[in-house]
């Protein structure tokens, strides 16, 4: 009778496998020199039972993973899984957090509580030699939460009970971080340090009373000290907190605990893959691919390189790694160093999505699909699209080797739920309740295609756009250029007048022309001017718009059109983009088509009729892809395409990381990869499908379009992408001007601010090394055509604009002394200026002054498994004041103001979420208004190069310790001065900010903002009190309370 079974010693087997790869030895073949590794290593890194050598290698045999000739022994397994995480983190990090994630995060918290103190706060709050603290309001957890309403005192008593059998003395109680509203009082004396004896069975109650004047959750960390005779002395702890909450706030409250993310599955196990079944493309692609994409797999060296880091004796290959990272950018090296800079980053996506697996999971049958529920989705944690894939099996059979695992193709995301296709097997077996572990995956696509600009780019020619150093000085004009503007503000202002001249007559080429400014200052204003002069002036001229997000895309677009005929133009979107979030003015001239109720992708030929084509950029988004229809997929064109395998997160601050695997070298569930089940015609469908999923601009390299189809390619928000992606829609697509061969094309023109967003990256190594350096900022930097000289800059070349057109100058003061140097100068206007509209508003503390800051002392929460933050406290608030906004339009001092001259940003996707809940679906009033749908609630990210009359900000974060996990994550506000900077400088005419001042004074940014509002008047709501007591609430303390344990 064998102790183990097969599965189990063959899961032993696998782990062996594992071990050897993971010591360098997977070469060895020698029978016995394996049993030596295997008795004497392997089996003593573990305390549990471990089969014998010949039952582990017999159970490998009987599951086909091993060959085994006389005494030699041949692994058939033969993926090496690893994640190399290029955040190189202390391992104690690992082994005390309770949940951590790949990258060693910890991801979870009770309320207030970091999962980084967990254990330590588990010995707090332990009742100890029979004394126990309790209340009516214990929440668990030595959490204590009571009720409260402004205005309205509040008492409850906390008891000491002491349970045990010996007297006991209360030496100290000591409230730490505590809330002015928050008081304790006892009848003895205890709180101001009277010591009290407690006998066994004896109970002292010891009262906490809070009085406030506002909503909000007032705590304080509690810790009773006791002694014991003869020497004993300890300690016990809780979390006070009294809260004060309306109805809007209760209602929008976690819909479940928070529960933590599993610790991810990794575990290399043999794995036979069931396919799953794609969504239907009905997608009408007439779109040429001409130019094929390869798989740029980065190689497994790099990965082993990273792995072993810079101190080993692999460290010369380190050292190749770092001098070609640190080597200066040129055209000789442009396609080696973004190559290696791309797989740096896609290395460590792999170990970012990680976070993101799932165990224990249940899914809903419809039809015949599966629904899961992925609570971080709608913030692109992890990002999935249409057409993408996860795998997921049984979690029964979690350890089973082989393990069937099965791919579920995503047919459509519903805000957290995602509607997957499996294959009819799973179907079949499927009950509901069923367990699964699921693992996600991340699209290489957009990789595949910077990669292949940066190969594209290296031709010749493309160096002189690239790396200019001249211009041929030759104007397109014989004259001079005498347009009839067409947005007449242009006149006032010489510099933007001479970039529209400069652009259009062709002077820097082949140079490419840049516009940079600050905020507001009318950088997308001058490129759709100078669209629309290029449009007029050269009937000949083809132009490719571009922008990394579609948002930024869109609003070229709806500029675009303002005076230029829809039909004229032509704004590309991608197939995963739901048409309802295209804005419906820009819907006349973008590729859906009414009669099939989906996008279509006409041809080169008839694409060719348009002479502006609009789209994004190759990452700026998951939403650039397109599918493909089986027809096509049946005309085998010679793409010599890969599937793909995933998705990279949109440029959201929430999404900052994403990334992960389905490829089979990068499969933590790894090992033999069988694709069983589907194959054929659906097969390939499928895979088509995935092979379709390129982003438009790529696309239209794919197409082939003849060099220098495209006369004139403009970029706006050039700051907001990597060099590679804005490489995209040059290499391949815009041929440099050339006096013979393009003496009237090869323009390229860069608009943007560095100060802004930039790209979002997830391996350090990769920003360290300059692939956050966008191709604007790079050229501006480091070229000398760009550079400033005592006369200024070059108009012949760069554009710098600097008159803000945008927002009152009050508002913006704080950016322009922080991040611009206070170069930045407002325009003043003559007559009605819609920038005071808002200056003699009730509502503002001061007059004239159109900006609040509103304290709030509310509360991070999460809710079910988001990982993604809320504060009801300062939903609340925010409504308050959109109700007064938006009811008392045009009445008493309030202006008249639409909805959709309102936006309110928020950097956490779960409190965008629970804000539009509260105006669409919970407060009556709002939900009423007619046009309610058209204010918009979004990212900073989506509102990069937006403006609206009236701002709203919730900056969410009320618990500091949550900041690193902000930082690492490249989430808030706080740890991202871009971001600042772009939230503020949307708002025309008022802004409101809605904060804990005590948590955002601790960044310096903030902190200037703050004391601004505070001495022009514009502060209210919760104090704020510069020496900042509360903020420290847990962390600064729980290290000392900890010592008294
Ligand atoms: N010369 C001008 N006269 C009057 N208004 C102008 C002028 N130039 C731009 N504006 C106005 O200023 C506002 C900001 O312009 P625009 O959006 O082009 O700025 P931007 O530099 O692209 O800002 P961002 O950095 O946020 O993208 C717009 O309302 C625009 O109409
Ligand atoms: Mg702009």
């Amino acid at each position: 009778m064998p102790r183990f079974s097969v599965a189990e010693a063959s899961l032993w087997g696998c782990q062996f496998v594992q071990f050897l790869q993971d010591t360098g030895r997977e070469q060895t073949s020698l029978r016995e020199t394996l049993r030596t590794i295997y008795n004497q290593e392997f089996r003593g890194r573990t305390e549990a039972r471990t089969p014998n050598f010949s039952c582990m290698l017999f159970a490998l045999r009987t599951t086909h993973q091993v060959q085994v000739r006389g005494d030699l022994v041949k692994f058939k397994v033969k993926r090496h899984v690893v994640v190399a995480d290029q955040y190189r983190r202390p391992r104690s990090n690992a082994q005390t957090s309770v949940a951590t994630s790949a990258s060693g995060q910890q991801l979870s918290s009770t309320p207030q509580m970091p999962q980084r103190y967990a254990k330590q706060w588990a010995e707090l709050i332990r009742g100890k030699h029979g004394v126990e603290i309790t209340s009516d309001y214990d929440q668990g957890n030595g959490n204590i939460r009571f009720p409260v309403v402004p205005g309205e005192p509040r008492t409850v008593a906390v008891l000491v009970q002491n349970r045990g059998t010996e007297v006991v003395t209360l030496q100290r109680f000591q409230a730490q971080q505590q809330a002015r509203e928050l008081s304790f009082t006892d009848e003895q004396g205890a709180v101001q340090g009277q010591s009290l004896l407690l006998h066994p069975g004896g109970m002292y109650p010891i009262q906490a009373r809070c009085l406030t004047t506002c909503n909000g959750h007032f705590s304080a960390v509690v810790s009773f000290e006791f002694t014991k005779e003869p020497d004993v002395s300890f300690s016990i702890s809780r979390y006070v907190a009294a809260i004060a909450e309306s109805q809007l706030a209760k209602d929008l409250g976690p819909s479940a605990p928070f529960q933590p993310y599993e610790a991810s599955l990794q575990r290399h196990v043999t794995v036979i893959t069931e396919d799953g079944i794609p969504p239907d493309s009905s997608l009408k692609n007439e779109l040429e691919r001409e130019i094929p994409l390869g798989t740029y797999q980065y190689p497994k060296s790099l990965k082993d390189t990273i792995l072993l880091g810079p101190n080993t004796s692999a460290s010369s290959s380190w050292a190749a790694m770092r001098s070609l990272l640190e080597a200066p950018l040129q055209a000789e090296n442009y396609y080696q160093k973004f190559q290696l800079l791309l797989h740096l980053e896609e290395i460590q996506m792999e170990v970012d999505i990680r976070r993101y697996d799932m165990q224990d999971v249940t899914m809903v049958q419809e039809r015949a699909l599966l629904v899961l529920d992925v609570p971080g989705v709608a913030e692109n944690r992890p990002s999935l699209l249409r057409g993408d894939h996860l795998f997921a099996h049984l979690s029964s059979e979690r350890d089973h080797s082989p393990l069937v695992r099965y791919k579920g193709y995503v047919h459509s995301v519903e805000l957290d739920r995602v509607r997957l296709g499996f294959s009819s097997k799973l179907q079949k077996k499927f009950v509901k309740n069923l367990k699964f572990d699921v693992t996600f995956t991340f699209s290489r696509l957009p990789l595949q295609v910077q990669h292949r600009a940066v190969v594209l780019a290296v031709r010749p020619g493309l160096s002189s756009l690239l790396f200019p150093s001249a211009s041929c000085h030759k104007s397109l004009f014989s004259g001079p250029f005498q347009p009839r503007w067409f947005n007449r503000k242009l006149e006032t202002n010489e510099e933007q007048c001479k970039a529209v001249t400069h652009i259009v007559t062709g002077v820097s080429r082949p140079a490419p022309y840049l516009i940079f400014g600050p905020p507001g200052t009318g950088k997308t204003v001058t490129v759709v001017e100078a669209i629309k002069q290029v449009w007029t002036c050269f009937k000949d001229a083809h132009i490719l718009a571009c922008a990394p997000s579609n948002s930024a895309a869109d609003l070229l677009c709806q500029c675009i059109i303002k005076d230029i005929a829809p039909q004229n133009v032509y704004r590309l979107i991608a197939s995963s983009r739901s048409y309802r979030e295209v804005p419906t003015d820009i819907r006349p001239c973008c590729n859906w088509d009414d009669e099939q109720s989906s996008y279509v992708y006409p041809s080169k030929e008839r694409l060719s009729h348009y002479r502006i084509i609009i789209t994004t950029l190759v990452t700026a988004g998951r939403s650039e892809e397109l599918g493909l229809s089986p027809a096509s997929v049946a005309g085998g064109p010679r793409a010599a395409l890969q599937p793909g395998c995933g998705s990279r997160p949109s440029g959201t601050q929430l999404g900052g990381v994403g990334g992960g695997q389905a490829a089979a070298g990068t499969s933590l569930l790894c090992g033999r990869m069988r694709v069983k089940g589907r194959r054929g015609r659906m097969a390939r469908w499928g895979r088509m499908l995935r092979t379709a999923s390129l982003r438009l601009s790529s696309r239209l390299v794919s197409a082939g379009f003849a060099p220098g189809f495209f006369s004139h390619v403009f970029i706006d928000e050039c700051g907001h992408a990597v060099e590679p992606e804005s490489v995209v829609a040059v290499a391949g697509l815009l041929a440099p001007m050339d006096e013979e061969n393009n003496p009237s094309g090869g323009q390229l023109v860069l608009a943007g601010d560095p100060k802004q967003l930039g790209p979002v990256l997830t391996s350090p190594l990769a920003i360290q090394y300059g692939l956050g350096t966008s191709l604007l900022e790079r050229l501006m930097l480091h070229n000398p055509l760009y550079q400033k000289s005592s006369g200024g800059y070059n108009p012949q070349f760069i554009t710098k604009l600097l008159w803000n057109y945008r927002s009152h100058e009050a508002i913006l003061r704080i950016p322009n002394e922080l991040f611009y140097d206070n170069e930045l100068k407002v325009c003043r206007s003559n007559g009605l200026d819609i920038r005071n509209l808002f200056c003699t508003w009730e509502e503002l503390p001061k007059k004239g002054f159109p900006i609040i800051f509103h304290g709030v002392c509310g509360e991070d929460q999460r809710e079910a498994k988001s990982p993604s933050f809320f504060n009801t406290a300062e939903i609340e608030v925010l409504v308050h004041y959109l109700k007064r906004l938006l009811q008392s339009r045009g009445r008493g001092s309030c202006p008249s103001v639409s909805p959709k001259e309102i936006g309110i940003i928020s950097p956490y996707r779960k409190q965008v979420e629970k804000i539009r809940k509260a105006i669409t679906c919970l407060d009556p009033d709002l939900q009423e208004l007619p046009d309610i749908s058209q204010l918009k609630v979004g990212s900073v990210e989506e509102f990069q190069g937006q403006e609206r009359q009236v701002i709203l900000i919730s900056t969410v974060r009320s618990c500091s310790t949550y900041l690193q996990f902000d930082q690492t994550f490249r989430l808030g506000f706080l740890k991202n001065p871009k971001r600042l900077n772009v939230a503020i400088t949307r708002a025309k005419a008022l802004l409101i900010v809605v904060g804990n001042p005590t948590v955002l004074s601790k960044d310096h940014h903030w902190l200037r903002f703050l004391r601004y509002c505070k001495e022009q008047g514009g502060y209210t709501g919760y104090p704020f009190e510069e020496e900042g007591t509360a903020e420290d609430r847990l962390a600064n303390d729980l290290q000392a309370l900890q010592l008294r344990v």
